[in-house]
């Protein structure tokens, strides 16, 4: 299955999306690659950064993009692409492979419209392709109880698109999770015991669970188990801590 994450529209969160979801679909023993399309770089400088048993590969020429997603497709049970912002040739080529295809999209007004110029070209796709790629709206940085998040779920479903259940809100941590100036980037369910990288994952989780229930059927609490068994591995650490201090 090939899945492409885009949006006309840059700094969304495709690359965040991207990256957690080839790492979720390989948590949950789904064979997973990235294909970063971005000239950038930065979605598989992240992962490799994260999680360097994972491929990935940069791929960022159209007609590239067209041979070798077919061909990785072969080799994977999921190939993610992160996508550059725009609606340019990589976008295209993309779109012309990808059986999924998820659009991270902010609530205001200028995501809106972003999404807007964007629909008559998926909507074409689809036409010529037999209705591929399947595709959903995920609200992000998003709060269901606000306005311009009922406004963009309201609009996205008028111009025919699914939207996620699960939102993912604005939070900090998700930006945390792209490193900071002491610390590499890394996922989410690494990043230690706190509520709130609990909370932010099992959000991410349960978004991926809404859209591909059957890669979790084996274990649906893995990634809550992964950020409890942070817990007590941190809980022993300090532990071991106390011990050697007490007997110092
Ligand atoms: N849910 C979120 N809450 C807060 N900041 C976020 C969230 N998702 C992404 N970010 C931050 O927003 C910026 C853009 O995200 P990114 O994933 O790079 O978007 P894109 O790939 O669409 O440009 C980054 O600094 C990222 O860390
Ligand atoms: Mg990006």
């Amino acid at each position: 299955m090939i899945i492409g994450i885009a949006n006309a529209k840059g700094g969304v969160g495709k690359t965040t999306v991207a990256v957690h979801l080839t790492s979720w679909l390989n948590e949950h023993r789904w064979k997973a690659c990235l294909v970063d399309s971005d000239f950038q770089c930065l979605s598989s400088r992240w992962l490799e950064s994260a999680n360097p048993t994972i491929p990935t590969y940069v791929i960022n020429s159209p007609e590239q993009i067209v041979i070798e997603l077919s061909n990785l497709s072969g080799q994977f049970d999921a190939v993610v692409v992160d996508a550059p912002g725009g609606l340019g040739e990589i976008t295209g080529a993309i779109l012309s492979q990808a059986d999924a295809l998820l659009i991270p999209t902010g609530p205001s007004n200028l995501d809106i419209l972003a999404l807007d110029w964007a629909t008559s070209t998926v909507h074409e796709v689809q036409r010529l392709r037999n209705g591929l790629p399947q595709t959903a709206i995920i609200p992000v940085q998003a709060d269901p109880r606000r306005l311009t998040t009922r406004n963009l779920i309201a609009k996205a479903r008028g111009l025919g698109f699914g939207v996620t259940q699960s939102v993912v809100p604005y939070r900090e941590i998700y930006a945390q999770a792209a490193g900071l100036a002491n610390r590499p980037p890394s996922l989410l369910w690494q990043l230690g015991t706190s509520r709130r990288v609990r909370q932010a994952s099992l959000e991410l989780d349960s978004l991926f669970q809404e859209v591909f229930p059957e890669a979790c059927e084996d274990d649906p609490n893995r990634i809550a188990k992964l950020v409890s068994r942070n817990r007590k591995t941190k809980q022993t650490e300090n532990n071991n801590d106390q011990k050697l201090a007490a007997n110092s």
